[in-house]
């Protein structure tokens, strides 16, 4: 029998400097009601110099061990999901793992922009389910202030800086009534055929790096609608579950519009779907975790609760996840 995947905890970690949209339009040539009525998003958070994917990585994963009452010694493998390494190496995820004293196992960084996380969860749960892994750390974390270009107003105003993480523990698969808890199944997709429309001009392999975000907003847009609603079917379909059975909807937070649109799917009360965008604007790997951990943490979801988790980003990369908390 196969060992589960529990999601034993998570937690957080967002930078302390809050930029408004309106100290945003101090500089660039945008306003609050623009950027609001299409995007929902009101602020976001911009790291400090020594804010970098590492130290918020390990800020966050601090947070959710401490939640799953883990400690640096109950891990045995750490995921990093970055577009925004520390480093080209070593791997981001092996200074968290420096930085948290845990001494055995292994780590790499994961690079699927903002479906990271999801991707994360899926190795993470099949490292638990190959038995190579018992305790696994799955972090988003993202400095994507960094590769910003303040001269494009149409994608300067959308991103901000954050980290996430969750901590997988393996449970005994003991039949089905244990199957049906932690991560029920995850589902990952990519087309690189769409690798133009939203991606990074350069990288510390390229003649001019480190390169500046670009993106095709209205084609990610037509894209994200339709790959998310066919990933979310999939997850419900794989498990043979109804629309009606999932608890929360937990999105990746890119644009409000989006994410009404994928809980009209569902068809889910707004309340059921946690929304992050509004302040933290798109933290790209970083934002479901975040997202999961805020909701963890003010009790809205609960032990025993379904949990939705959906993710679309360059690559083109999507992807969902169904937990089971
Ligand atoms: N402030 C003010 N005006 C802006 C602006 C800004 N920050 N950015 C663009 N504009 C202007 C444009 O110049 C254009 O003006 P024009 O009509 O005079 O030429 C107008 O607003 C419309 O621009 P457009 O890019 O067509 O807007 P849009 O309606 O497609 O909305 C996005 C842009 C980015 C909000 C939208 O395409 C989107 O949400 N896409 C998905 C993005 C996403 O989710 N990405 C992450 C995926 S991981």
């Amino acid at each position: 029998m196969l060992p589960c995947s529990i999601l034993a905890g998570c937690g957080g970690y967002l930078p302390e400097r809050v930029v408004s949209n309106d100290e945003l339009a101090r500089t660039v040539d945008t306003s609050d009601s623009w950027i609001q009525e299409r995007t929902g998003i009101r602020q976001r958070h911009f790291a400090a110099r020594h804010e970098t994917s590492a130290f918020m990585g390990a800020a966050a994963a601090r947070a959710a061990l401490a939640d799953a009452g883990a400690t640096p010694d109950d891990v045995d493998a750490i995921i990093l999901a970055t577009s925004t390494p520390d480093q080209a190496f070593p791997a981001t995820a092996l200074r968290v793992q420096a930085d948290l004293g845990v001494k055995r196992g292994f780590g790499f960084d994961l690079s699927a922009a903002c479906t990271g996380f999801i991707y994360g969860l899926s190795v993470g749960d099949a490292l638990i389910k190959a038995r190579q892994a018992t305790g696994v750390l799955v972090i988003g974390s993202e400095v994507y202030s960094r590769i910003l270009n303040w001269q494009d107003r149409g994608t300067c105003v959308l991103f901000g800086d954050g980290a996430g993480a969750v901590f997988l523990r393996a449970g005994a698969d003991d039949g089905p009534a244990n199957r049906r808890q932690g991560i029920l199944s995850t589902h990952i997709h990519a087309q690189g055929t769409l690798g133009d429309i939203l991606y990074v001009d350069g990288a510390v392999g390229q003649p001019d790096k480190p390169g500046h975000l670009v993106m095709n907003g209205r084609e990610v847009f037509r894209h994200a609608v339709t790959r998310l609603a066919e990933a979310v079917d999939e997850a419900l379909a794989a498990n043979g579950l109804a629309r009606s059975d999932v608890d929360w909807l937990v999105p990746h937070q890119a644009n409000r519009r989006i994410i009404d649109a994928m809980g009209r799917k569902l068809e889910l009360p707004a309340e059921r779907v946690v929304v992050t965008v509004d302040r933290h604007a798109n933290t790209s790997a970083a934002s479901v975790p975040l997202a999961l951990a805020e909701a963890c943490r003010d009790g809205r979801i609960r032990k025993g609760q379904l949990v939705l988790l959906e993710a679309l980003g360059g690559g083109l990369t999507w992807g969902s996840a169904l937990v089971r908390m």
